[in-house]
């Protein structure tokens, strides 16, 4: 099924709530690695090997990256390979190499 093009709010917004922001917010953050994925600002800015996203550039991405690693890999975490199913990860790669868009004022909130 090929993908259209990726809508923030309706494609990407739901799977980083789901499977991302209980670990990676603004409170827990400094527990995994500093990121903090609650707006596209704190996205592009925190994490130990910030900017996680190269907006446009998916096999740049660390945010992507991370999402392949066998679960093996040191930095594999809870949340890859297995529990982002194909087609997610698939949104998520799109979305980059669109240039991952994401309004100014949306931030994401664990509730
Ligand atoms: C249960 C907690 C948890 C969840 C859920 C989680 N992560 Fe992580 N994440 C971690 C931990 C722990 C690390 C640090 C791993 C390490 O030490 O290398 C990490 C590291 C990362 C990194 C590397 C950051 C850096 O700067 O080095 C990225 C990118 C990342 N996570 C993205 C995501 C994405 C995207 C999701 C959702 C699909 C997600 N994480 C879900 C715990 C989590």
């Amino acid at each position: 099924m090929p993908l259209g093009r990726i809508g923030f709010i309706r494609d990407v917004q739901p799977l980083l709530k789901d499977q991302c922001l209980e670990c990676h917010n603004n409170v827990n953050a400094s527990e995994f690695a500093g990121l903090n994925l609650e707006t596209r600002e704190t996205t592009l800015t925190t994490g130990r090997s910030a900017p996680v996203i190269v907006p446009g550039d998916a096999t740049q991405s660390l945010l992507i990256r991370v999402l392949k690693l066998p679960s093996k890999h040191p930095v594999s975490m809870p949340a890859a390979p297995e529990k982002v199913a194909s087609v997610r990860l698939a949104i998520l790669e799109k979305w980059v190499a669109e240039g991952a868009e994401w309004p100014a004022d949306v931030r994401l909130s664990e509730h």
